[in-house]
């Protein structure tokens, strides 16, 4: 792929690894269409941005909010008639205390923005990466993996962030395995990664207040994903920061991943 020809749509790009992640694109050139929830950020950010190789759209949606969701693929469907890659990078990390939280819609607050909010944003740009294609949708997940209690998902009973966060990362990577069954490796292809352990980003230093690896480990990580040309054709793999790796055993689990797909149709109201 061509860096200069290039449209990508990176999500939860105005802090931490998103920000970084898009600064490095943002030099190679090519068009950014860049996510963030929050307006002030996200104007701070174009300004930034306008000085550099590519050229730089930004669009707001919170990504608890479903309606905001289909609004997000909407305003996307405006500005381009194709997408090369879609970074689903934003995430809600386990939180600085274990106070459960809900999103607009009532679901868990990190099942909703970790893994229903990408489940429901790919199905609507499914087309935009279609036309894409070789297309590559890359999933920011986590090493943190947690199989879901579908009695339970919305974790009613038994609480933690902790719990939480790897529910949702382990359902953005089950979702990813199954995702990549369904489409074509030579048109769309679709991994998940771990980025690096506990890197100096907000999330981590409410949710822990030490850090392990620097923030440039998950960059070329993440950076790797979307535009290795080794990688073209890859799909339904797992990387544990640059290597493939074993995501959790479960993920792998084909009735999982059914149950998984159903909840998640349910729960957005997208069909696939
Ligand atoms: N840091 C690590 O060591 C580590 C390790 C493994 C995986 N990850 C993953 O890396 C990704 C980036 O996290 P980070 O470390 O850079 O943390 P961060 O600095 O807290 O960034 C999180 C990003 O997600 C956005 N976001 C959060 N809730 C949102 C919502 N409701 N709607 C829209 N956007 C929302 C934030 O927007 P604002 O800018 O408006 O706050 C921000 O851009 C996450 O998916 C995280 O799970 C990080």
């Amino acid at each position: 792929m061509n860096t200069s020809d290039r449209v990508i749509l990176l999500t939860g790009a105005t802090s931490g690894l998103g920000r970084a992640v898009a600064q490095t694109l943002a030099a190679r050139g090519g068009r950014l269409i860049l996510h963030g929830r929050n307006p002030a950020r996200l104007e701070e950010l174009s300004k930034e941005f306008a000085k550099t190789e590519a050229q730089i759209d930004v669009v707001q949606a919170d990504l608890s909010d479903l309606q905001q969701v289909e609004q997000l693929a909407k305003e996307v469907a405006e500005l381009t008639d194709h997408l090369d890659v879609l970074v689903h990078n934003a995430g809600v990390g386990k939180g600085a205390t274990d106070a459960r939280e809900l999103s607009a819609d009532g679901y868990e607050l990190r099942l909703a923005v970790n893994h229903l909010a990408p489940f429901a944003l790919t199905q609507r740009l499914l087309p935009l990466l279609e036309i894409g294609a070789p297309s590559r949708i890359v999933n920011v997940a986590s090493g943190t993996q947690q199989p879901i209690d579908f009695s339970d998902p919305h974790l009613e009973h038994g609480y933690s962030g902790n719990r939480a966060y790897g529910q949702s990362k382990f359902a953005m990577v089950t979702a990813g395995f199954a995702l990549a069954k369904i489409l074509l490796a030579d048109v769309v292809t679709v991994n998940s990664l771990h980025p690096a352990t506990l890197m100096p980003t907000r999330m981590v230093k409410e949710g822990y207040g030490y850090t392990v690896d620097d923030l440039q480990t998950g960059v070329d990580a993440v950076v790797n994903l979307v535009e290795n040309p080794a990688l073209d054709g890859t799909t339904g793999q797992y990387f544990s920061i640059q290597q493939p790796a074993a995501a959790h055993r479960e993920a792998y689990d084909v009735e999982t991943q059914r149950r998984l797909w159903e909840l998640s149709e349910e729960l957005t109201g997208v069909r696939y």
